[in-house]
């Protein structure tokens, strides 16, 4: 027995030793072969000069895309957002206590930081009073009662994955705000949850397009018949590329999908950069009109500004036409806004940020005795409190956000909403990464990051002394300089008063009013 349990050890051994010499001899034909590899090719520098060794770099700087998240970066230092906005939305959607110890590591010193005014007197709780139902699209056949401040940006059905826009659609009818479809057309996954609809309209029509891709009314009415569907959002463009299409890599494109968007399956999906019969805003207007007439619902455009001469053409053509001609809202967004696939240039330097460009337009809306017509809409990295409270101080109606949403749903900034490899499912539609992802749990992610949203809103207004987030002025948020000190923000973008032959478009009814 003794001789035989020696014999078992030895025989291990020797199999383990010949393993480990053939393992140390294969290790040693694999350099070789690199070696032999990266000497001969001529395309990469480093790894001809530093042959196998050069290879390091590019695994260090993919393994560093990880764990500077993990182990380096600081907590308000990430790009595009930083730790400390994701965890305040994944506590919030979790319904998580919120707050906070020790105090802020936010820096109040960069210029353009915002800083609101407290009062001395803040708001006592039971003099507080909710935010209430909003109107937009006064002329329509059916207006629609806007019932919350912050709701879901444009993202599409394809995109975004099968779970993930039901999680959302669920999400927005347990918080009641709205979900917009963005631009790949309307899905029964949209529809699942019964919550209000906004129904984008991209420059390649999907979802509402005949044979040649054009615009076709009939289709129009057949979304409109939804009784979900509460408005029709033009896009003229999207912050994180303004003048090009949308962009759907062929990878996403699902037969489903490309059933909902009238396309060819597992090809690119490329919107025209614009909308060919678009050219100018008395045409902009028609297709508005067009949209409105046919469906009976409130219709506006999205855009990025850029320039912006336009908006006041916009507007001298809307006096010309009347009032009910004009769009029944304007959606902002930031040039900093985020996309599933976009060209870098577009992304990082192309269109104004939000924090410049709503200011110019309600100041333009103002000016012409539009603002209490047009409803406006902010959206752009707009996905913490102090964000939306900004933007309602500055004059938004509304605040929509996309990647908060993402957020809310697990998203973990990997990045990859390009690749169909979303680690947490919400863009991919490869099913076993779905598998993450569970639509009645997130659902109520979606909800909770909402109604917690809305309640910190409410906290800021109280703090600077009114009863609603949409009594926020101008005059609540002071504007950090380059000298350091802070400006208040209506001496740095001062209201500027209507035009005298415009004065009666608003029909005298001021913004606060129209807000209580
Ligand atoms: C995955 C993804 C898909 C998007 N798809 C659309 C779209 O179809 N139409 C659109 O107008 N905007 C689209 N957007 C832009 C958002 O609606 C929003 O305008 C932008 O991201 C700014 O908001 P945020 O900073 O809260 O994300 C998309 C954004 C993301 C992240």
């Amino acid at each position: 027995m003794d001789s035989l349990s020696t014999l078992f050890v030895m025989g291990t051994l020797q199999f383990l030793s010949t393993l480990f010499v053939f393992a140390i001899g294969l290790a040693v034909l694999v350099v070789v072969v690199l070696f032999i590899l990266d000497v001969s090719q001529t395309g990469d520098a480093v790894r001809r000069n530093f042959p196998v060794l050069g290879r390091f770099r590019y695994l260090f700087s993919m393994l560093g895309e990880f764990f500077r998240q993990y182990f380096f970066a600081m907590d308000r230092e990430e790009m595009p957002f930083n730790r400390a906005e994701r965890e305040w939305v994944d506590r919030a959607a979790k319904n998580k206590d919120n707050t906070v110890a020790f105090g802020s590591s936010k820096s109040l010193t960069p210029p353009g930081t915002a800083i609101f005014v407290n009062c001395p007197f803040p708001t006592l709780s039971e003099d507080a009073s909710e935010v209430q139902p909003l109107e937009i699209g006064p002329y329509c056949r059916e207006p629609f009662q806007a019932p919350s401040l912050f709701n879901i940006s444009g993202m599409s059905y394809g995109a975004l994955s099968t779970p993930a826009v039901r999680a959302l659609s669920n999400g927005a009818r347990m918080a009641g705000c709205w979900l917009n479809t963005g631009e790949g057309g309307l899905s029964p996954h949209h529809l699942e949850g019964g919550c209000d609809i906004v129904f984008q309209i991209g420059t390649a029509k999907y979802g509402v397009r005949n044979e040649n891709g054009e615009l076709s009314d009939e289709k129009l009415r057949e979304v409109a018949a939804h009784p979900e569907v509460k408005m029709f959002e033009l896009k003229m463009s999207q912050g994180a590329k303004p003048g090009k299409g949308g962009i759907l890599p062929g990878i996403k494109v699902t037969p489903e999908i490309a059933a909902i968007r009238g396309i060819p399956a597992g090809k690119d999906s490329i919107s025209p950069n614009r909308h060919p019969e678009i050219d100018n805003a008395a045409e902009m207007l028609d297709m508005i009109g067009r949209i409105r007439d046919a469906t009976g619902k409130p219709t506006g455009f999205k855009a990025v500004v850029g320039a912006f001469g336009w908006l006041e053409t916009m507007c001298r053509e809307i006096h010309k036409r009347g009032i009910e001609s004009a769009p029944d809202f304007i959606t902002v967004d930031s040039g900093d806004g985020g996309t599933g696939a976009a060209p870098m240039p577009l992304m990082d330097n192309v269109g104004l940020p939000v924090k410049e460009a709503l200011p110019l337009v309600v100041d333009i809306l103002c000016k012409y005795g539009l603002r209490e017509r047009i409803r406006v809409i902010a959206s752009g990295k707009l996905i913490t409190p102090s964000e939306v409270a900004w933007a309602i101080a500055a004059g938004a109606d509304f605040v929509t956000s996309a990647r908060g949403f993402m957020f809310s749903l697990g998203c973990i900034q990997a990045l990859k909403c390009n690749r169909n490899t979303c680690p947490t499912g919400i863009t991919t539609h490869n099913k076993r990464l779905q598998r993450g992802l569970n639509p009645e749990s997130k659902a109520v992610r979606v909800a909770g990051y909402c109604t917690n949203m809305i309640h910190e809103v409410e906290v800021i207004a109280h703090s600077c002394g009114v009863r609603r987030p949409r009594l926020l002025r101008r005059m609540h948020v002071r504007i950090v300089q380059d000298n350091g000190r802070s400006v208040a923000m209506d001496e740095l973008y001062p209201c500027p008063q209507t035009l005298p032959e415009y004065t009666t478009a608003d029909a005298g009814k001021s913004v606060e009013a129209a807000s209580a």
